[in-house]
């Protein structure tokens, strides 16, 4: 098992524990996506030693609970783990190991009875009615083979039928239906209890709010009196892959795992916030289930009854019944990965049918008629030539490690951006080091250890510059971030890919703007800020190097078209902070206008974005400099095109928000109106043509009553919009 020849023994003691590596390195794979992804990581491997004594091995157990416990919390509570879940479950399974093996050391609250625990203290926790159980994993052909002869075994029948479905790579939930209505979404927490993140989850599009009760051939569907359905919220790759996009273009530091991403989503305490990435979310359970004598029959059934219920399910999964025939399934699916549209990290196998599965019953921690197949990770070495440290358009210093070009499950790795400083001190990554790559479960390439066996004897420790690669400006941390930044506005690197930004395609699109061109801009001072631009006269391009007739007057009328970009593309090309794509546009359907925008106040801007987003855009517009960049722009004669409603029933019409919606967020509701033409604000005058109440409204209620507001609940809005 051990390809990782990374632990150290000394005088036949192991000392492997601390060179556990503990790196997040994120791989820039010259595909032609060439997105950067990034990381998981990994523990070295641990050589097992013959049966230490027992001194040795309390104190092995010791450091392992200790190791886990740390893992755990960074799994579970911040969603950033520092590990891959193949060096993290070594680690518990060598503690179990030891555990069975030393007794006498076992406490009873070892990690390794635990199922991990997802609870952050910020949401109200709930109880689900039945526990969230855990899978079992295995990781090699003989371990699922072991499954089914178990099961076989136990049952004293040869003739059962399996059903292998994906294993989602996400975060767990249980979504409660009562009488066909959902009324709660809570993460598995502790397995007993967890976070009550319905709001969140209701940002999530394809998650219906209600089972369908009526099938689309006219005949019913059987709705239970109340369902904990059972299912995976996760990212899809596209989302991840177009939210990453977006942060290497903004020069800021990339996602390193779709997991993980979903997981910090959903804990946000803004459900705006969460709307923002399109999260998705599947059904392949149940807890509680009420009438009991409605339970399916089979898996089979209950993933019908899903598709009936209007729910999302699994798009396909495979039945078997022989372990020949499990493990052939096993092996399909890991072969179509690179087709999926979701994350996974392997494959689940659960006996088909329900009345045998409860004749089975569970352990502590997982169900006895379940086991996961974990796939295991691509991975090749390869040696690290450089570190070279990029300045984004923010002034964030990211390390990137330049590699020997190796294949790697079908494209080429040659860079890979160390996530930052501290993950290389900690990881002690040194140039000339040989490292490991590797590809777990999808699309994400990482660097998942040295091989400090091949470390030259010649190589030292990474020193990280203390001062601004392009600028020479002393680098600081920023409170609260590990990630260090050139605090310099006239840095020309931050420039450089500020300007690249605004002119990509993803923004206000200037052809001909390459990075060539930018850096003679910039190098010959004619490029200051971004409204720089569009000072340019025909001379300055030709005074620049290998910019010729022709080049300048296509760059001249690119400059000239690019005047009259849609707006949201002028609001993602400055580069405020915190605004992607997706604000962008919301703030550009609110405010129509780039000085208008520039004129709003925080207020104004909590219709769109979440307080804490709205302050920095304050803070951000506040700040001279990077307000004339708009008053300069308009100056020069910059008139975005205002975007156009896509149905405009609601044109000019002021809408006023208030109490909690049916079905809605206020997120959703919000969208839709200014969709339709419409206006949000925060507080009812005469000036307000709506106020769309839900349940609690209050002092607006009041307000409207009392100036002859009409008020419209969540139904008629549906309506007009539905009429339009
Ligand atoms: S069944 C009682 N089916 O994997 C066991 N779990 O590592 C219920 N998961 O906690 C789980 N895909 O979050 C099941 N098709 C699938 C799954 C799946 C992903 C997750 C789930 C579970 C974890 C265990």
């Amino acid at each position: 098992m051990s390809t990782f020849p990374v632990s150290l023994r000394a005088g036949g003691r192991m000392v492997g524990i601390s060179t556990h590596v503990r790196t997040l390195l994120t791989v820039v794979v010259m595909s032609a996506m060439a997105i950067a992804a990034a990381s998981s990581a990994f523990a070295a491997e641990f050589i097992a030693a013959a049966s230490p004594a027992v001194g040795e091995a309390r104190a092995r157990i010791h450091v392992l609970r200790r190791e886990i416990a740390h893992h755990d919390e960074l799994y579970y509570k911040k969603s950033a783990p520092e590990i891959s879940d193949v060096a993290y479950d070594r680690l518990k399974r060598e503690l179990a190991a030891l555990e069975k093996e030393f007794p006498a050391s076992a406490t009873g609250d070892s990690p390794s009875d635990s199922l991990g625990d997802d609870r952050t203290g910020a949401f109200p926790l709930y109880r689900h009615r039945e526990r969230m159980l855990s899978l079992d994993k295995s990781y090699s052909e003989a371990d699922l083979r072991g499954f089914y002869t178990r099961l076989t075994k136990r049952l004293g029948r040869n003739d059962l039928v399996y059903v292998v479905e994906p294993k989602f790579d996400g975060l767990a939930v249980s979504v409660t239906y009562e009488r066909g209505k959902l009324v709660r979404a809570v993460t598995r927490g502790n397995g007993i209890e967890g976070d009550d993140i319905t709001a969140n989850a209701l940002t999530i599009r394809t998650l219906p709010r209600e089972l369908r009760a009526a099938a689309p051939d006219g005949s019913t569907n059987f709705v239970p009196d109340l369902i904990e359905l059972r299912g995976e919220i996760y990212l899809p790759l596209a989302e991840f892959n177009r939210i990453n996009h977006e942060r290497e273009a903004a020069g800021e530091a990339l996602f390193a795992h779709p997991r993980n991403l979903a997981a910090g989503t959903l804990k946000q305490q803004d459900p705006r916030e969460v709307a923002m990435r399109k999260l998705a979310i599947v059904f392949y359970g149940w807890g509680a289930y009420t009438p009991v004598t409605e339970l399916p029959a089979t898996q089979s059934e209950f993933h019908a009854h899903v598709r009936a219920w209007g729910l999302p399910g699994l798009a396909s999964f495979s039945t078997a019944r022989t372990a020949d025939e499990i493990w052939s399934a096993v092996q399909a699916f890991d072969r179509s990965r690179p087709q999926l549209a979701f994350p996974v990290d392997g494959a689940v196998v659960k006996l088909d049918s329900v009345p045998l599965r409860n004749e089975v019953g569970a352990t502590e921690h997982a169900p006895r008629w379940a086991m996961a197949y974990k796939f295991s990770p691509d991975r090749a070495e390869t040696q690290l030539l450089a570190i070279t440290v990029q300045v984004g358009r923010t002034g964030l210093l990211t390390p990137v490690a330049e590699l020997a070009p190796v294949r790697l499950a079908g494209s080429t790795i040659a860079r890979a951006s160390l996530h930052n400083r501290e993950e290389i001190a900690r990881s002690d990554i040194r140039v000339g080091d040989f490292v490991y790559v590797e590809k777990a479960g999808e699309i994400i390439p990482a660097i998942v250890g040295v091989n400090t066996a091949r470390r030259p004897v010649t190589s030292q420790a990474f020193v990280f510059p203390v001062a601004c690669p392009a600028c020479q400006t002393a680098v600081v941390r920023v409170a609260g971030e590990t990630a260090v930044r050139c605090p310099n506005p006239d840095c020309p690197a931050q420039l450089r890919r500020r300007v690249q930004h605004f002119a990509s395609d993803a923004c206000v699109d200037i052809g001909g703007l390459g990075p060539a061109v930018i850096d003679a801009l910039v190098e010959s001072g004619r490029v200051k800020a971004i409204p720089d631009l569009y000072r340019l006269k025909r001379d300055g391009l030709l005074a620049l190097n290998g910019v010729g007739a022709k080049s300048a007057d296509r760059l001249l009328s690119a400059l000239e078209r690019s005047k009259h970009a849609e707006l949201w593309r002028f609001i993602y090309g400055l580069g405020l902070p915190q605004i992607g794509t997706v604000s962008a546009k919301e703030l550009a359907r609110r405010f129509h206008k780039l000085d208008a925008l520039a004129a709003a106040t925080a207020e104004d801007f909590s219709a769109v974005l979440s307080a804490s987003s709205s302050a920095a855009l304050v803070a951000y517009l506040n700040v001279p400099r990077n307000r004339s960049v708009i008053t300069d722009l308009l100056s020069l004669g910059v008139q975005p095109a205002a975007p156009v409603a896509t149905t405009t029933i609601f044109a000019g019409k002021v809408f006023v928000l208030t109490g909690t919606l049916p079905h809605l967020t206020r997120a959703d509701a919000e969208a839709k109106i200014l969709a339709a033409g419409g206006k949000v604000s925060g507080s009812v005058s005469r000036k307000t043509d709506y106020v769309l109440a839900g349940e609690g409204s209050g002092a607006k209620l009041d307000a409207a009553r009392s100036l002859g507001v009409t008020v419209i609940d969540e139904a008629a809005l549906l309506e007009r919009l539905r009429e339009n």
